[in-house]
């Protein structure tokens, strides 16, 4: 996923441009903490990047600017009015309460601070060719919908936001179009491989 992602995540923290040498970032949710170490890097010298996450155990990276802590980002904010970037990318889909993670997520900025959430949104899968391809990915949505993971999180965010009294509001859609063998292709099969596996 970070191979996947943080090229797209990268271009959108530079448009906001607040991550720079001195600055406090947060990222929730960070996986093998790929794209924490890069903040890490960016706010150097005299910042710091901090990366939580409920399992740190697939964490590969260190830096000594970078605070790994584990935690679940429902049970209250990292730390309270800290960071001038709070980032999430593909976790709160996953969390049976997105509405309190976001308010954590938001509890943890600094005034004037930036929230960059990036979450998937399926519904370009409805207009998938050819009908086969549509067909997995409906099993797909109904499957992941039984198990609590929310597929349609993306078009929820920006009114969840101005319900929380965030300004400046804004975001934008992106739609991987990929053929077999390609890197999307991969990911996809070794998901689908090792959760048949499990
Ligand atoms: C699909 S992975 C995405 C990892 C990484 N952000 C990326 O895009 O490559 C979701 C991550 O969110 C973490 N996570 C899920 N629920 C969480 C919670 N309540 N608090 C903190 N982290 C959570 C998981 O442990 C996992 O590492």
């Amino acid at each position: 996923m970070s191979e996947l992602l943080d090229p797209m995540h990268r271009r959108h923290i530079e448009a906001l441009n607040v991550v720079k040498p001195g600055a406090r970032t947060l990222e929730v949710g960070c996986g093998n903490g790929s794209f924490s170490a890069w903040l890490a890097e960016r706010v150097s010298p005299g910042g710091e990047a901090v990366a939580v996450d409920l399992d740190l155990s697939l964490i590969e990276v260190r830096a000594p600017n970078l605070e790994l802590r584990q935690g679940d980002i429902v049970a209250g904010p990292v730390e309270r009015g800290s960071f001038d970037l709070v980032t999430a990318r593909a976790v709160l889909h996953h969390v049976a309460d997105a509405k309190t993670a976001i308010k954590n997520l938001v509890a943890s900025l600094r005034p004037g601070g930036a929230l960059l959430l990036i979450e998937p949104d399926f519904l370009p899968v409805s207009v998938a060719e050819p009908p086969d391809v549509r067909a997995f990915w409906q099993g797909w949505l109904e499957w992941a919908r039984e198990r609590g993971v929310d597929y349609q999180i993306g078009r929820t965010l920006a009114p969840r936001l101005a319900g929380l009294g965030l300004i400046e509001i804004g975001g934008s859609a992106e739609t991987a179009i990929y053929n077999g063998g390609s890197p999307w292709a991969n990911y996809w099969t070794q998901t689908i491989t090792e959760l048949r596996v499990i």
